[in-house]
């Protein structure tokens, strides 16, 4: 398994560090287009691997694609990413130029990559990747709501006053301050509904905690987060790679599922060898489908600033 990451900032190497670790894969290229940056940063996590017990080769390209041919799963980490008080929203002009070039190169030296999208506003730049590439939409994921989702848990488990392995629970629709439709109802500690140990007022503090996870994190780093984004990231590519047929809420291209069509946006899917394997529709209560519906509306408005 070859997997690259485009963008060696703090997002990508932490992708590619938790990647290297997992040990599944046998070889990761790390590109950038700031001279000698990824080359630094390989060097540096390889350095790494004798420490921490990884066999991964990874390997720097200051933006020389033909170093990523025959990729099995790349991820798009670059762009510019948010400063404190800013929206996703607002990185739209900068990114999408980007990341439709970046998207462009790789196919070219890697026809049958399944392609993760992670940069900000991520179901926009998910959209963007399928309106402008082509490529088949199980090929094409973003990655949002398995973030969302971890630090759904970490909230959870905060309130809960209970270890983080005790808890499930998951974000789906937009991957923004606003989008975001974390399942109260339907998080758990271990099988049992956590209504059931918190009151109605505490889980929406959770809720609105991790609706702003992001933003958080933000404003006290003064730039985005990127242990748990590079963790999320390297659960993703571990289910394509290995096959695990694991379910994470990813963006995709949804055509009738949830009553939605024509976006990308945070759902339940099956991630497999083939990427996307199957969208997963659960029952939604009606104001859990409200939620959905307006975050589905603030997606399209962002996408409607596309050039397309
Ligand atoms: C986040 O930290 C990177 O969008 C990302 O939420």
């Amino acid at each position: 398994m070859k997997v690259t990451v485009v963008g060696a900032g703090a997002v990508g190497a932490s992708c590619a560090e938790y990647i290297a670790i997992k040990n599944f894969a046998s070889e990761v290229v790390v590109l950038d287009i700031k001279e000698g940056y990824a080359e630094g940063k390989a060097m540096d996590l390889m350095q790494t691997a004798s420490l921490n017990g990884f066999d991964t080769k990874i390997v720097g390209s200051t933006n020389d694609y033909a170093k990523t041919a025959n990729s099995d799963v790349a991820v798009i980490t670059s762009g510019i990413p948010r400063k404190p008080g800013m929206t996703r929203e607002e990185l739209i002009g900068i990114n999408a130029g980007i990341v439709k070039t970046v998207s462009e190169n790789l196919i070219k030296h890697s026809p049958n990559v399944i392609l993760i999208v992670v940069s900000n506003p991520m179901d926009t730049m998910t959209y963007l990747v399928h309106k402008t590439t082509g490529l088949p939409k199980h090929r094409i994921i973003g990655m949002g709501g398995a973030l969302d989702s971890a630090r759904f848990k970490y909230r959870l488990a905060e309130a809960l006053e209970a270890p983080i392995s005790d808890v499930d629970g998951m974000v789906i629709g937009g991957h923004s301050d606003t989008g975001m439709v974390p399942l109260t109802a339907h998080a758990t500690r271990n099988s049992v509904k956590v209504s059931e140990f918190l009151s109605k007022e505490r889980l929406e503090q959770v809720a609105a905690d991790t609706k702003v996870g992001g933003a958080t994190l933000t404003k006290l780093l003064g730039t985005s987060a990127w242990y748990a984004p590079g963790a999320a990231v390297s659960g993703m590519v571990q289910a394509i790679a290995c096959d695990q047929k694991k379910m994470f809420p990813c963006s995709t291209l949804l055509e009738g599922e949830y009553g939605l069509n024509d976006l990308c946006i945070g759902v339940p899917v099956i991630l497999g060898k083939n990427g996307i394997e199957k969208v997963v529709e659960i029952e939604l209560s009606d104001a859990e489908k409200s939620k959905m519906q307006e975050s589905a509306a603030g997606v399209s408005k962002t996408n409607a600033l596309l050039d397309l």
